[in-house]
């Protein structure tokens, strides 16, 4: 075991109260094997550069054997690698390079669903109705006369019915079984005690190799609400549910039953090994459930992550999370960017609003203004890494990379894209292959220039060889807020709030680090101090819009 797992640790002091977690989705990082799609041995191989950059752990989206139907997030088998994306053997010398480099590596879990291709949904199509095979999954006969209407009326997050209709073995019209996402992901029965002692044996065979921790998909999920009662959203609901109150199939009470079981299984394993919640509620109040004591150790702050860019509201959810986060004894987390949302460096500048999961392409209302976007993202980074707990990056933003508007409609692969007949973009162009050497094929992604989502014919200029040279990039800009983030210890830090820099400014201390955003129209004055790093230029005192600085208290 490595360094990382022996080092001893008081409680309260646990690596991940105060870490900065970078998301790796592997098939948009690094290939190795030059086929356009990314692989563990092109993440090995540029671990390097995350060194550099300062983080302390990464995540990696799903790299498990999947039909890649929704890229990876429809697991055939749990505890394999893809071939896509190497072998175990490839996954294991991974950890040891990243955990020799003093980064903790964390693995994604989907338990809220398998793919259809996954042995038990297999089996359970063959088995008849009322079998224990068909008890791993959700299935129903149909409402009607025939059983040919849906047992309910529940729509998928990607569009489209949440049911799909089967044909039993001898031929004939049979049951219908549940999915919340695309019909290629069916949705296990967590009632069912098969269900989960199957998955505390991934816990154990991730953790046995290793593995820092999880990050749990869906985690609000898993449970249904008894009855499978109908249910229909407001009409501009997030799709996962991120904005509503009592939905049937996200958040019920049982849910923390399995993360309850879970906490039990990660504490047989020294090393602290971490918990962490992809679970979308409307408020920190509602995440904060995910990590009481006894369950996860850290949820996704999405309602911070869905906050436009605008000072009360911003101070109110940060207010609400170090409220609700501390008063559970967990950290709060903040996160900006995911492989599901529209990075931030377009979506802090929309010319309209655009839900999460809808996604925009050359058609929709919504369009980025890129330049304000990019100065917001930048002022924005700087708010949330001077803020205390744990916070997410997500490739490329250290770049400032933008969301890709202008795919090609052949080359768009999210199943939100087929499932709303080409009304919804969805979310690939916040997952195209980061851009590495301007000059090299591919951007340096690979050496055979194939890249599984177009690279923009512009994005020479975000390459990080590029940005590397320049100390006004946003890897520069990155750089030096991470670094100082470690040497003020800002992690395990107290936010106090400043008064007197107006209703439009973010203004607090944290430890000896004075941090203030300008997101008011006009230019601020700013304090007397040293300016430690700045999110844009600052002249005479003055504090442009959309501009953070952090000053030292000296
Ligand atoms: C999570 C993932 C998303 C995926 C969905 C279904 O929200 O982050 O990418 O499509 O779950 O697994
Ligand atoms: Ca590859």
């Amino acid at each position: 075991m490595t360094q990382l797992h022996d080092a001893a640790s008081l409680p309260g002091s646990e690596w991940w109260r105060t870490a900065v977690i970078y998301q790796i989705y592997p098939r948009s990082f690094a290939d190795a094997n030059g086929d356009g799609i990314g692989d563990l041995p092109g993440i090995t191989s540029r671990l390097g550069s995350l060194a550099e950059l300062g983080v302390d752990a990464i995540w990696l989206s799903p790299f498990m054997v999947s039909p890649q139907k929704d890229a990876g997030y429809d697991v055939a088998d749990y505890c394999d690698v893809d071939p896509l994306f190497g072998t175990l053997e490839d996954f294991d010398r991974m950890l040891a390079v990243a955990h020799e480099l003093g980064i903790r590596v964390i693995v994604d879990l989907v338990p809220n669903h398998s793919s259809d291709q996954h042995v038990w949904f297999q089996e359970a199509l063959k088995a008849g109705p009322g079998s224990p095979e068909r008890a791993r999954y959700i299935f129903r006969d149909g409402r009607g006369e025939n059983g040919e209407l849906p047992p309910n009326n529940w729509e998928s997050v990607f569009g489209g019915g949440m049911w799909e209709r089967i044909t039993e073995a001898d031929g004939t019209p049979g049951q219908w079984y549940l999915h919340i996402f695309d019909v290629s992901q069916p949705d296990f029965d967590w009632t069912n005690p098969e269900v989960r002692e199957a998955f505390r044996g991934v816990l154990r065979f991730w953790l046995d190799r290793g593995v820092d921790g999880f990050r749990v998909d869906v985690a609000h999920g898993l449970i249904k609400k008894d009855g499978l009662p109908d249910y229909t959203p407001a009409e501009d609901a997030d799709s996962m549910g991120g904005d509503e109150e009592d939905v049937p199939y996200w958040g019920q009470p049982g849910v923390h039953d399995v993360y309850r079981d879970w906490n039990q299984v990660l504490a047989e394993y020294p090393g602290n090994r971490a918990l962490c919640a992809e679970a979308w509620l409307p408020t920190p109040e509602k995440t904060a459930l995910w990590v009481r004591p006894d369950e996860m150790h850290q949820a996704f702050n999405f309602p911070y992550a869905m906050t436009d860019w605008n000072a009360p509201a911003l101070r109110k959810v940060i207010t609400d999370s170090l409220r609700a986060f501390p008063a559970v004894g967990a950290p709060a987390t903040w996160v900006l960017s995911n492989h599901d949302v529209i990075r931030h460096a377009s979506r802090l500048a929309l010319t309209a609003d655009s839900p999460q999961g809808e996604g925009i392409g050359p058609t929709s209302a919504a369009q980025p203004i890129p330049e304000l976007g990019l100065r917001r993202a930048r002022a924005a980074t700087s708010v949330m890494l001077g803020l205390p707990g744990s916070a997410y990056l997500f490739q490329g933003e250290e770049l400032g990379l933008p969301e890709v508007v202008n795919l090609p409609d052949d080359a768009r692969q999210d199943p939100t894209w087929f499932r709303t007949h080409h009304e919804k973009y969805g979310r690939d162009g916040c997952r195209v292959p980061i851009p590495w050497e301007a000059s090299a094929p591919a951007y340096g992604f690979n050496d055979s220039g194939a890249a599984w989502l177009p690279q923009p014919a512009e994005w020479a200029q975000f390459a990080r060889d590029v940005e590397e040279g320049d100390p006004d990039s946003t890897l520069s800009l990155y750089r030096s807020l991470l670094r100082l983030r470690r040497e003020h210890a800002l992690g395990a830090g107290d936010l106090t709030w400043l008064e007197g820099f107006g209703d439009n400014a973010i203004a607090f201390r944290n430890g000896d680090v004075t941090v203030i955003a300008n997101v008011g129209a006009t230019p601020l004055q700013l304090p007397a101090g040293r300016i430690l790093v700045a999110s844009g230029p600052v002249t005479e005192g003055m504090l442009p819009t959309d501009t953070t600085v952090w000053l030292a208290a000296d």
